[in-house]
């Protein structure tokens, strides 16, 4: 008999191989029922020794704890988005432009496809999976390691291949950052949609946000199973051995990262034309969806020449393939009112194959522009997904019409509480005729002024209907706005109460135990009456009731962003938070006092102040406190441990691995204050290349100065 130690380190083996086979979308010759077995058996094995549980075994995959709330991390290396370009004009106006600033006038490009998928960046230290991050805004994101860690598709650890003489990649870098994509394949989405059905429940919308949602659970156990991973470049990388995209592409290969099977290497527009057309017959035959391809300069050293905008770098762009479209018929259009009070038409078409799914419902947008496409009611329209996600109907088809078509008719009345609606008109035009009265206003003046008759002036066109932008119900009360407000207060990034889904939401409110948002905090006084409703054993109360009990916690900005104040967002609220402190202030301080704040502009601040003072804020806001709603904004969080809280730093001069902004940010994250100039306040001035007179100053003045590589080793 081997003894466990031994036992445990074949069925390591076996799992491991199996997964690197998979990855590779090779036989990995077990089935997934001996895959279960084995995985079982190491499980049973590393519970009676477990001394012999290591971090990379396949078992640690699952049974991670939940954990309580992300992570915020920033990203050593922002992660930009591309530039995006639609025909082969703007492929080869790129190319001739790139050529140019390389100094030469061939330029080997890489091209891979685009997957509509959600951007990931996994970081190995020493071979080992240490950190996953979302993409986030760019320069800092979730760190969601415990849901990657349950994805196969995502090896923890990267090997060199078995095969050493058949691999010419150099060493492991002993910090690896690698970017990729990861997505949900079609045929897993549909499986995972049938049983949701199955269920009773409501089916998920897209793969794309199916695969962002699952991997923001708390519990790792609940992450769907079979998503995928493809890597398609690097980030933060300790040893430099790579001269290319490929070159990189292809080590991480041998080490067990999938990356894309599909790659061209090409050195004209031309031929980069060829592969695209090539690629988009037979992107339809592969098992996930590709909304375009990435062309990228393949060289690392003319990448670093060629350079960033602030968003998005220069040696590569993305061609995106035209939406596709179907033609179908309008059947009827319904409007109906957000969490805002905005009316939005949806269109009824008859059911139609689009994009690989049967479409039946589309957005119209608003009714300026049902008018202005001139769309009726058993018109034969195109439609499109836009981005592949939400349909919209692009256009009528008028020589198709019988003259059996009917006019669409906007509500002048919301079709749920019957208060008369507001009109909004295009801004821009709005505007226009703003400008246009003021100038008026200023030609009366200086023609009084001269003793003259005014000259007119070539008045802009009125507004007419199709200029409309928006229509609302503007009564706070209105049960269907606060139906959809009750969901967005409820939301993750808001009061985050997780048991209290769409569904369960409707349920209550149905009951009656809802009618407006305090008596989500009064729940608990109703269990028996929570009991009683179908579906609703102890366990959900017990649950639903301790999620609000939660949520009582998470704070001003939070309360602020969840009650939908018109144009305040999670951005927003958060500037009224840090600025105000706690409800009372707020309450306290008039338009011009919220306008001070900033990012606040005038409009918002008078939405803010509107929203606080009139009869449904109030109400809300008192019912909030007696619930016990904590409507304060927390202490800045700050790492009380770090060597830099209360150290007042200075930044200058040029860094390699960090944007100005983006250390700052960092530094303050660890308590210290950075202020722009040196004096003899400054405990540290951080230094890069090019530092001048800043540099002088603090040398003069004794202040102590680090350069990047001793930032970089203290951080
Ligand atoms: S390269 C700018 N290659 O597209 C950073 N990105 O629209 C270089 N994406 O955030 C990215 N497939 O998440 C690259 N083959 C591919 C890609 C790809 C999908 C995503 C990526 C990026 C987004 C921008």
């Amino acid at each position: 008999m081997p003894d466990a130690a031994t036992t445990i380190r074949q069925l390591r083996d076996q799992l491991n191989r199996a997964d690197r086979l998979y990855r590779l979308g090779q036989e990995t010759g077990m089935s997934d029922l001996q895959w279960d077995q084995a995985l079982k058996q190491l499980e049973t094995l590393e519970t009676q020794h477990p001394g012999l549980v290591t971090p990379d075994s396949p078992t640690q995959r699952v049974g991670g704890e939940p954990i309580d709330g992300f992570e915020t991390v920033a990203h050593r290396i922002p992660m930009l988005s591309i530039e995006n370009t639609y025909n082969r004009d703007e492929v080869e106006a790129w190319y001739t432009r790139t050529t140019k600033a390389c100094g030469t006038d061939k330029l080997e490009l890489a091209i891979e496809p685009k997957i509509d998928g959600v951007a990931l960046s996994l970081r190995y230290e020493n071979g080992r999976l240490t950190r996953a991050l979302t993409r986030g805004d760019g320069t800092k994101g979730d760190d969601i390691t415990h849901n990657i860690k349950t994805v196969r598709h995502i090896p923890l650890t990267l090997a060199p291949h078995a095969d050493a003489e058949r691999s010419e990649a150099p060493d492991i870098p002993e910090v690896l950052e690698i970017r990729g994509e990861v997505f949900l394949p079609q045929d897993t989405f549909d499986a995972v949609n049938t049983d949701k059905i199955a269920r009773g429940e409501d089916p998920f919308m897209n793969p794309r946000n199916t695969t962002a949602g699952t991997l923001k659970q708390k519990d790792p156990a609940k992450v769907i199973r079979g998503l995928r991973f493809i890597a398609y470049g690097k980030g933060e990388v300790s040893d430099e051995a790579f001269t290319s995209h490929t070159d990189f592409t292809a080590a991480i290969k041998s080490w067990g990262m999938p990356v894309h099977e599909h790659e061209g290497i090409v050195a004209s527009a031309d031929d980069a034309w060829a592969w695209i057309e090539h690629f988009d017959q037979l992107r339809h035959e592969l098992s996930y969806a590709t909304d375009g391809v990435v062309i990228k300069v393949n060289r690392y050293d003319l990448q670093t020449q060629l350079g960033s905008r602030s968003k998005s770098p220069r040696w590569c762009i993305a061609y995106k393939f035209a939406a596709e479209q179907a033609r179908t018929k309008l059947l009827k259009v319904e409007w109906q009112v957000g969490k805002t009070g905005k009316l939005t038409p949806r269109a009824t078409m008859q059911p139609t194959l689009l994009a690989g799914t049967t479409v039946s419902h589309a957005t119209l947008h608003n009714y300026g522009e049902i008018l202005r496409k001139d769309i009726r009611i058993g018109d034969t329209v195109v439609i499109e997904k836009a981005g592949e996600i939400i349909p919209q109907v692009v256009e009528a088809v008028t020589n198709l019409r019988d003259g059996s078509e009917e006019l669409i008719i906007a509500p002048d009345h919301c079709p749920e509480c019957g208060t008369p609606v507001q009109i909004e008109y295009d801004s821009k035009r709005v505007n226009e005729l703003a400008v246009y009265e003021r100038a008026v206003e200023r030609e009366k003046d200086k023609a009084e002024k001269e003793g003259r008759a005014p000259e007119a002036i070539a008045k802009p066109k009125p507004l007419g209907p199709t200029d409309e932008s928006a229509r609302y119900c503007p009564n706070p009360e209105c049960p269907a706005q606060f139906r959809e407000r009750l969901i967005h207060f409820v939301g993750r990034n808001q009061m985050d109460i997780d048991a209290l889904g769409e569904k369960t939401l409707h349920q209550l409110a149905d009951a009656g135990l809802l009618n407006n948002l305090g008596d989500i905090f009064r729940l608990k006084d109703h269990r028996e009456q929570l009991l009683g409703l179908e579906r609703m054993g102890e366990k959900k109360v017990d649950n639903l009731i301790e999620g609000v009990e939660q949520a009582k916690t998470r704070g001003l900005q939070r309360v602020l962003t969840g009650l939908t104040i018109r144009h305040i967002g999670a951005g927003g609220a958060k500037r009224l938070a840090q600025a105000f402190g706690d409800i009372d202030a707020l309450l306290q301080a008039d338009e011009e006092k919220i306008a001070a704040v900033e990012d606040i502009g005038p409009i918002t601040a008078a939405s803010v102040h509107t929203f606080l003072h009139n009869n449904a804020g109030q109400h809300v806001i008192t019912e909030l406190r007696e619930a016990g709603v904590d409507l304060s904004a927390p202490q800045k969080e700050v790492a009380r441990d770090s060597p830099l809280a209360g150290k007042t730093v200075v930044i200058t001069g040029t860094l390699e691995q960090f944007g100005r902004n983006e250390l700052k940010a960092l530094l303050e994250s660890l308590g210290a204050k950075v202020s722009g100039s040196v004096s003899k306040n400054t405990d540290l001035l951080i230094a890069g290349e090019k530092a001048g007179s800043k540099l002088k100053k603090a040398q003069d003045l004794g202040v102590a100065v680090w350069d990047e590589a001793t930032l970089l080793k203290s951080l």
